[in-house]
This record gives C-alpha cells, sequence and structure tokens, in this order.
C-alpha cells in the first residue's frame, strides 16, 4: 500500500518533467531537438519508463514477490514487449535490451508528420502507419516480405489476412501470401498440424498450453525467416497480433523471440447492454448489437469488434446488461446471439449471456422460478439445452441476482448457492459455467453496505458447483475512483473468484476524462490479501494459484458502442486495450502498456511517447484528488454519477445518499470502520487487516474510508486534515493543467483532428475538476466551519450555484455549460 508523500514528490517530478518537455527538452530522453525533429534513439521508453516509475502503483506495492510467473510475455529482441516480470509484483518494468536506450526504437530521428491525415480513432491501436524512419523501414522491408501459411482455417485465414494487412502498412510495400517460403523474409505461421515448419519445433510448444504463441527468427531453409508458432490456431492468432504490436513499436527484429501464455483462463467483456439499444453507464454511443437487424444483416463492426478484442487476448462477451432482460432467452433472440457467435468464433471469443432470474415466469409460463422447483430445473435445462443446440460453444450464463431490485433465489427462500447450483447443473453437461455476482445489497438498509457482499457470500464458501465462479468487483462498495480491494478475494476459499474491473467510467469522468485504469487495475491486482500468508495478491487470487482453482476469469464492464472511436474518446481506447492485457497477464506493468498503447495508437516520436504516457500514469491519481481524495467515496450527484453532490442526503435509502459515506460534521469526517465503528476490517487477513484498523498504519488514500477522522488531526505531510483535503483537491486540478500542457507539446506530431479532440476534451475536464474541488471545498468548509486557507484560489462559484445546477441534460454524454468558462488553474497560488 502507497506512500502518499512519496507519490506527490513523484508528481512534482513529472510535472517538471512536463514543463521540460514544453520546452523541448528532453524529458523522455529523447534529446529532441526545439524544432521539427526529435531524436528516437529513446524511443520513448525509456524516457517514460524514467519519468513515470512509481506513480501507477503508488498504493499497491505488496503483490506476491514469491509467486512465479508463467504468463508473461517475454521477448528478446532489441527492445521487449510487456513486462518481463517474473514475479508477482506488477510494478516490474520490462527490461530492455539491444539497440539503442528506447526499448528498441530507432536511433534515426522522427520527423514531423508530413499533413498526417485526420484519423476518427476507428482504426484504434491497429494503424499499421508506414514506418517514418528509414533505417528501420529499410530492416523492415528486407525481414519481412511475404506470409506463409496454409489457410487451413477460418482463425488461420484471419491470421494471415492480418499479416498481410499490418506488413503492407508498415512497410509501405506489397505483402504477398504463399503455401511455402520463397526467399528471405517469410513469416510463417501454423500450428504443427497445418505447417511443416511448425512441426518442426512442436516440443517446444508444449507449454504454450491452448492459447500461448512463440514468436521467433529462425532460418528457414537456409534462409532468414519468422515463425509465428502455437498448438492452436487461435495461438497462432494471438502470435501474429504479438509479432505487429512489437513490429508497430518500431522494435528491431534482430534475435526476434515472444513468446506468451495468458495467466487467466477466461478475459471477458461484460457489455451492460439493452435490448433497445441503449446501454446502461454507456458514454460511446449505442450499443454495437443491432438486435433489429440480426440475425440476417451482420454489421461490419461485428468483426471489427472480434479482431481488436483478439488482438489484446479477450477470449469472451458477455452481450447483455447484468440488470438482465429475460427476453434475450427467447428463441428470436437466441437466433441473433448465434449470428454474433458465428462472427466471434473463429477470433478465439465465446458468447455468454445474462439470465434474469425469474425468466422461467417472464417467458417461460411457469408460475415461480424457485430453484427447488422440478418444473423450474427442467425449464433451464431444457434453455440450456436450446441454447448448445445453436451455439455448441456457449460460454456460459452471468446472473445478478436479488440486488438492486433484480429477482433472485432469496424470493423464495433459497440462497444464492442454491440459485447458481441449479443453473449449474442445467451447464455442467455442455461444459458451462455460472458467474455469479457478489454486487448484492439487500433491500433493508445495512448498518455499512460495504460489509454486504461478505457478510453473505462467505457462509457459502464450499456449497457452489465446480462450473460456478462468484464475480466480485474490485472494491466492496462500486467502482470508485480508488477503493480497497475486496475482501472477498481469498475471503472463499473452496470458490473461484472472478474478477469485475470496470472499463467504462461510470464514477470517473464518463467520456470525456482522461484517467487511465491501467493504474487502477494494477493497483487491485498487486494488492496483498495475505490470504495464504505474504504474496497471495488478489492476481494471485483470480488466477487460481492460491488456492488451486482450475476455473480463473477476469471481467471488464465494457466502454464500447457505436461513436466512430468506439469508447466515446480516442483516450479510453487506452482503458479497453490495457484491460484485455492485464487480463491477459495481471503481472504486466501498466506503465508499460500505457506506453505500448501510445505508441500503436498515436506515434512512436519519443517526444509524444514520453509526455503522453506521463499523462496517462498520472491521470487517475489526479481523478482521485479532485475528486473523492484521501479514501472518500460515492460523494457524486445522484443517477447519473456526474458531477459532485456530497451534500445529498435525502434519498430513499441511507446508503444513495453521499452523507451516509462521508459522515461530516463540525467535528470530522469519514466512516469508521474498525472496531469501534462497523468492523469491516474484520473481513481482511492480518497484516492488511491491522494495516488498515490502525490510525498509524493505514494508507492516507484509504484514510477515510477506514476512519472517522479529526478536521484538525495531523497527517504524515504535516497539514492537518482539513488543509490536505484543500491541497489534494488542488493539485488534482492543477494536474490537469498539467496535462493540457503537455497535450499542447504533441500538436503537429499527429493527426490534428485526434489531436483537437483531445485538447477539448482536456478543456472540459479541467473545468469540471475544479468544479468538483470548488464545491467540495465548499461544502466540507461549510459543514466544518473552516474557510480555505490562504495560498490557494478562491472558488470560482459560491456553493448555492452548484447546488442549484441541473445538468446534465443526457447522462450518455454528461456535460455542464455553466461551469465551461474561465481558467480553472492554478489553484494552489504560486
Ligand atoms: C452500479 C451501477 C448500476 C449497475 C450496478 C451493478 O450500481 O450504477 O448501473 O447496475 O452497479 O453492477 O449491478
Amino acid at each position: 500500500m502507497g506512500d502518499g508523500s512519496a507519490r506527490r514528490v513523484r508528481a512534482f517530478e513529472l510535472l517538471q518533467c512536463v514543463a521540460l518537455l514544453i520546452a523541448a527538452s528532453a524529458c523522455s530522453s529523447g534529446s529532441g531537438s526545439a524544432g521539427e525533429t526529435s531524436n528516437a534513439a529513446a524511443g520513448g521508453s525509456v524516457g517514460t519508463t524514467g519519468t513515470s516509475t512509481g506513480t501507477t502503483s503508488s498504493t499497491a506495492t505488496s503483490a506476491g514477490s514469491s509467486a512465479t510467473s508463467s504468463g508473461a510475455e517475454t521477448s528478446t529482441s532489441s527492445g521487449t514487449e510487456g513486462s518481463t516480470s517474473s514475479g508477482g509484483a506488477t510494478t516490474s518494468a520490462a527490461t530492455t535490451t539491444g539497440s539503442g536506450s528506447s526499448g528498441g526504437g530507432s536511433d534515426e530521428t522522427y520527423p514531423y508528420p508530413a499533413n498526417a491525415p485526420d484519423e476518427d480513432g476507428s482504426s484504434l491501436w491497429l494503424r499499421y502507419s508506414e514506418l517514418p524512419i528509414p533505417e528501420r523501414l529499410a530492416e523492415y522491408r528486407a525481414a519481412l516480405t511475404h506470409v506463409v501459411g496454409s489457410g487451413a482455417s477460418p482463425t488461420l485465414q484471419i491470421a494471415e489476412a492480418e499479416l498481410v494487412r499490418g506488413l503492407s502498412g508498415l512497410t509501405g510495400s506489397e505483402i504477398t501470401e504463399s503455401a511455402e517460403a520463397t526467399g528471405a523474409g517469410a513469416v510463417v505461421i501454423g500450428t504443427p498440424e497445418s505447417s511443416s515448419v511448425v512441426a518442426g519445433m512442436a516440443d517446444r510448444l508444449t507449454a504454450l498450453g491452448s492459447e500461448g504463441y512463440l514468436v521467433e527468427a529462425l532460418d528457414v531453409g537456409g534462409q532468414a525467416a519468422i515463425v509465428v508458432a502455437a498448438n492452436t490456431d487461435v495461438g497462432a492468432l494471438y502470435g501474429s497480433f504479438a509479432l505487429l504490436r512489437h513490429l508497430q513499436s518500431h522494435r528491431g527484429l534482430e534475435s526476434l523471440s515472444l513468446t506468451s501464455t495468458p495467466k487467466i483462463k477466461l478475459r471477458l467483456l461484460n457489455h451492460w447492454d439493452n435490448l433497445d439499444g441503449s446501454i446502461e453507464r454507456g458514454y460511446a454511443g449505442r450499443s454495437l448489437w443491432d438486435w433489429g437487424a440480426l440475425p440476417d444483416t451482420l454489421s461490419p463492426r461485428y468483426a471489427e469488434y472480434a479482431r481488436a478484442n483478439a488482438s489484446i487476448g479477450i477470449n469472451g462477451a458477455v452481450l447483455n446488461n447484468v440488470n438482465a432482460d429475460a427476453e434475450i432467452l427467447s428463441g428470436s433472440y437466441l437466433a441473433k446471439v448465434k449470428a454474433l457467435a458465428d462472427v466471434f468464433r473463429p477470433y478465439g471469443i465465446k458468447v455468454y449471456l445474462t439470465a434474469r432470474f425469474s425468466a422461467p415466469i417472464e417467458i417461460g409460463g411457469q408460475s415461480t422460478a424457485d430453484p427447488a422447483d422440478s418444473a423450474v430445473q427442467e425449464w433451464w435445462q431444457q434453455k440450456v439445452e436450446e441454447i448448445y443446440g445453436l451455439i455448441p460453444d456457449f460460454g456460459g450464463l452471468l446472473v445478478k441476482a436479488n440486488s438492486e431490485g433484480q429477482p433472485g433465489p432469496g424470493d423464495y427462500g433459497r440462497t444464492h448457492a442454491e440459485g447458481a447450483n441449479m443453473l449449474a447443473d442445467a451447464l455442467g453437461p455442455f461444459g458451462g459455467i455460472v458467474m455469479w455476482r457478489a454486487f448484492v445489497y439487500s433491500d433493508a438498509t445495512p448498518s455499512d453496505r460495504i460489509r454486504q457482499a461478505y457478510d453473505e457470500f462467505k457462509p457459502l464458501d464450499g456449497q457452489f458447483r465446480e462450473n460456478v465462479m462468484v464475480q466480485a468487483k474490485n472494491g466492496p462498495l462500486d467502482f470508485q475512483p480508488r477503493e480497497p480491494f475486496h475482501p472477498l478475494f481469498g475471503g472463499m476459499p473452496e470458490t473461484p473468484i472472478a474478477l469485475e474491473l470496470q472499463v467504462t467510467k461510470e464514477y470517473l469522468g464518463e467520456d470525456t476524462h482522461l484517467a487511465y485504469l491501467g493504474s487502477l487495475y494494477e493497483e487491485v491486482l498487486a494488492a496483498d490479501t495475505y490470504a495464504d500468508g505474504e504474496g497471495s495478491s488478489v492476481a494471485r487470487v483470480v488466477d487460481g494459484s492460491v488456492y488451486g482453482h482450475a476455473l480463473s476469469a477476469i471481467a471488464g464492464v465494457a466502454n464500447i458502442g457505436s461513436d466512430a472511436n468506439w469508447t466515446g474518446s480516442h483516450m479510453n481506447q487506452a482503458n479497453w486495450y490495457v484491460f484485455g492485457r492485464l487480463a491477459w497477464d495481471p503481472d504486466a506493468s501498466s506503465q508499460e502498456l500505457a506506453a505500448e498503447w501510445v505508441r500503436q495508437t498515436f506515434s512512436n516520436d519519443p517526444l509524444v511517447v514520453g509526455p503522453v504516457t506521463d499523462m496517462l500514469l498520472m491521470s487517475r491519481q489526479a481523478l482521485v484528488d479532485y475528486m473523492t481524495p484521501l479514501g472518500l467515496v460515492h460523494i457524486m450527484a445522484t443517477d447519473h454519477h456526474y458531477g459532485p453532490g456530497p451534500w445529498v442526503d435525502d434519498l430513499d435509502r441511507d446508503d444513495w445518499n453521499p452523507t451516509y459515506y462521508h459522515r461530516a460534521d463540525a467535528d470530522g469526517i469519514g466512516f469508521d470502520r474498525t472496531a469501534s465503528g462497523s468492523n469491516a476490517v474484520e473481513q481482511y487477513f492480518a497484516p492488511a487487516r491491522d494495516m488498515f484498523a490502525s490510525r498509524d498504519s493505514v494508507p492516507d488514500d484509504f484514510l477515510l474510508f477506514f476512519h472517522r477522522v479529526s478536521w484538525q488531526d495531523t497527517l504524515a505531510s504535516g497539514r492537518n486534515l482539513w488543509e490536505e483535503l484543500v491541497y489534494r483537491y488542488s493539485r488534482g486540478v492543477d494536474q490537469v493543467g498539467s496535462m493540457r500542457e503537455a497535450w499542447a507539446g504533441v500538436e503537429q506530431r499527429i493527426d490534428g483532428a485526434r489531436f483537437g479532440e483531445v485538447a477539448e476534451f482536456l478543456q472540459i475536464q479541467h473545468w469540471e475538476a475544479r468544479w468538483w474541488r470548488d464545491a467540495c471545498l465548499q461544502y466540507f468548509g461549510q459543514v466544518a466551519g473552516l474557510e480555505i486557507p490562504s495560498g490557494y484560489a478562491a472558488p470560482a462559484n459560491a456553493l448555492g450555484f452548484y447546488q442549484a445546477l441541473a445538468c446534465p441534460a443526457d447522462a450518455t454524454k454528461p456535460r455542464c455549460d455553466s461551469i465551461y468558462s474561465g481558467e480553472p488553474s492554478p489553484t494552489i497560488l504560486p
């Protein structure tokens, strides 16, 4: 867990770097001249690493260092891809060997792209732009001349076509396809069954399992070649994308060797898409699934979606909202689901559905949905049989039961285990699984809502069938900008626990704010549960290694919609990307993945890679600071969860009100979850429990989550609580200002369209950060009877102004025009 002051120092260093960069100095060691070109020797990677280490994992450095990593993608060539971590700690930086100090970038200069054509973001990170640096381009043109494959299956055909497309784009040359290597520069792809070259390597493939790959520079028939090898077709597809990732990062090819197997079996997107085309908590347009046109008309976007997912290793999609409509299980919808499953299958993606527990009543003509009723059990068995008749590789069912008004076994006096097992029994014969969500809270207002999931599920440990996973959100509340890890991780030894992350930014600025979630995911994955001693990180619990479970899953609530850029903003693409990459390897470094994404999505120019990666890495902490610093949670406005609302205290349920969570009054602020309060800390294993429970050891980042603290209490920084709150709210706003300045430095180094759109969103974020700060500080100041100290900017508007705001008009693209004016920074006065 983190050290707030170290992070502050780090943040200031970052700001200095940003300032230096703006002056065209070498923060990213690119030593680019102030003018037209930048030196690529740094390739962005070293500079990025150098300027960002420690920023992303500030509160979670305690991952199991004793754990071993079998899944990290390792590479030895000039530059590495991904993390070479061999331990459980996620902070390990990738090592870089080979040419330059740059993560493999060329020593050549990156010119300004001449009139870079405007892009709409639809190509995501799969842009395959021609290399702008002659030396590397020449190397690639010589080494990558033709693709050799058998095209023996739809999956291999897709992989080969992707290679042709990628290599043609990157080299600007015509790449041909053939059945045999015809001279130097062959890229041979296949499995032992489809390729004689790969068959010759079969003994080296054993460890790769059913999804891993090996990409290597080899001699084939006396000629230099690159082989993409795997045991399965989908492994070869993943290998093709790994090679293209390497190339898109402009890394060298000498002694190329990339190998990786996933550590998590099920890497799923959860779409909260409704059958009417709307998306719950979606900010990227309408649902991709055009239910009206399916199954006859297939949008080209379905295959593009599957391709993008495959490129980052996602292998499953739950198509519909957890607040499910039973109709999805009707015959006519299942035909539509089958059509989607057929498109996704060759990309290695299985389809799953969310089941409404009362479906037997709603679409099955039953009088009850009681899991103990034999007619109900039979109905589900027949329904599952019908599904598998259409979709033989159907993944399984996700269920939200007895939570927020959803039906469930509790309606009939049955437990979650009884409900889940009924479905598991139906799915089991077909190899399907049940993902039973632990996000529950009962209709009665609890003494402490965050205790509920654990209190309800822990006693059921050992009662679930083997094909049931309990799916828990990363934290015990609800996808807040920062929460401690959920105590169910490690808390149910007999049950495989799936980790549910939110990729859509419901509580983190929705479509507009830049908040790179790799930092959040890494923090959670690395957190040590101590369930089986030190090193029992959330990652190790989730990958099954702590308790020896074969089933493992990470699910992400998707941020994808019909917008041209897929995710509502260009920067939100990074969250889809890092979700997939971390689900594949939860020990990978979010910092490395940020740089990897920037290189592919924007540019390899170190004067882009360095500052943009730094922006990503500072963004989540900046957002925590200007929204919910020091362990505050759930102080947003009602319903749409957009904008501040710490004053809200009149909702029907106590635990819907922000005042329930922060408990501010004239004496202090915070929720006492120690033994003198709700004692929620008892749900954690020691020493995590003791660390959270003690006022002396609890990290400042979780202070008010676990403790009630007097306004005058002095923190590690030497400031008292009120001063620290003012400082952090203000720092967050000013960091957005720094992010904007850094972004200004990449103008003309990327296309104008995306530059302008990101700049516009950063401006909105800056105004809204100031809105959060001014509203929250005035509210808390009023409650505490304290003034904002000197040295800080006065609020732009009075508290009453913020309390009277009635925005947004449109919750799917939320905006608040009346606060969009003025200069938000500096709030910490110079
Ligand atoms: C949050 C979110 C809901 C969602 C729920 C869930 O409460 O606001 O829209 O349905 O989480 O995860 O089930």
